[in-house]
Order: C-alpha cells, then structure tokens, then sequence
C-alpha cells in the first residue's frame, strides 16, 4: 500500500465482513498523516457512519475536549478504530470482524509509525494488553517493540457514568510526559521530565 489515502479507498471499497452490507460510510480514519500520537477506539457509531470521519458524535466531542487539555487538536494526532463500519444498533464488533479488519489497522500503524497508541476503551486495549480489566490497567502505558501503548477508558464511558470522566482527564494529562519521557528511548527509565509540550513534528 502506497499511502494513507489509497489504505483509505481500499477500506471505502472493502467487503470482508458483514458490516458492509450495514454500513452508509467506512470510516478509515482521519489526522495528521505523521502524527506521534495515534487514537485507537472501537468502532464508528450512527454519526461516524453518516458522515465517515471518527469520533464526530457525542464522545468525540469529549475526546476533542480531552485532546485541548493538552494543546492538542485532531488535526494534529491520527484517529482510527479497531473497526472501521459501525456495528448494527452499535452492538460491540464481533471476534471476526475485528480480525477481518485488522490489517487495516496494521497498515495505518506501519505508514504513520506513531511513537505512542492511545487505545480507547477495552476493543482496542486487546492490542498490548489481553485477559486483564480496563479497570486495572488504564493508565499505564506499555512498550511493545517501538511503540508505547496507553491504555484510556472510552469516552463514551464518561457520557454514561461521570466519574469516568476525571479519570479520562488524568489520564489524559499524563501523555505529554509519557511521550517526552518513553518515545525514543531504550526501555530503561528515562530520567523524570520537566512537564513538556509536546513536539508532535
Ligand atoms: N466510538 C468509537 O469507538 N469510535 C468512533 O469513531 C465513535 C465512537
């Protein structure tokens, strides 16, 4: 795959699974295509579908809140899901859904080479973290090979249940320096950094 504007087409045009018989829109997933910070949620849901771009109904509006906590915006981190065609009634996406859809994921992953995958709720967790609760492990970022992954509850969760939501926002306020300390370095600890901004470029 050449870019992440043919990866998108491919991803417009796939029929690997039974969610695009369902489906009004794929969403592939949209930012900067060099972003070090990369969003990973579950699935699109009925706003997503309708428009084709991620996180644009309710929780998204939380995620762009979550992201001006620390100076960012969407323009500057790429957002994706796990699966990229909304689940009839928003059901969670099915064990070969997921699977039929990961090399899309894998694809996005290998051209934006991000220092650092936030994954959003317990679907898209499963890529560094299996068989434990998102209860016990958000917030706690873990390398697997170049990559930090950071575990974070999904903001849906905090439209549901508000005391998700202070959690979100410490979590949240903990990537600049996970960032500034992890990316980059051998896995030995980093001496502790003074709070950064982040250089995302
Ligand atoms: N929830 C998700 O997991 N992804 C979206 O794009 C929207 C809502």
């Amino acid at each position: 795959m050449e870019s992440l504007d043919a990866l998108a087409d491919q991803v417009r045009q796939c029929a690997r699974c039974r969610l695009s018989r369902t489906r009004t829109n794929a969403v592939p997933g949209n930012g900067a295509g060099n972003a070090r910070l990369m969003f990973v949620g579950e699935a699109p849901g009925f706003h997503e579908d309708q428009q084709g771009s991620p996180f644009v109904g309710a929780a998204g509006h939380l995620l762009d809140t979550l992201l001006a906590s620390i100076n960012l915006s969407r323009e500057r981190v790429y957002i994706t899901n796990v699966v990229k065609c909304r689940p009839p009634d928003n059901r969670d996406p099915q064990p070969d859904e997921i699977e039929a859809c990961r090399g899309f994921l894998d694809c996005q992953l290998a051209m934006i080479k991000p220092a650092m995958v936030v994954t959003l709720g317990r679907f898209s967790m499963q890529l560094a973290y299996s068989g434990v609760s998102i209860s016990r492990v958000h917030g706690q970022p873990k390398r697997v090979g170049d990559v930090i992954y950071y575990p974070m509850f999904h903001p849906a969760a905090a439209l549901h249940q508000p005391r998700y939501r202070s959690l979100l926002e410490q979590d949240m306020r903990r990537i600049p320096e996970i960032l500034s300390s992890m990316a980059g370095t051998d896995p030995t600890p980093a001496p502790p950094a003074p709070p950064a901004q982040l250089t995302l470029f």
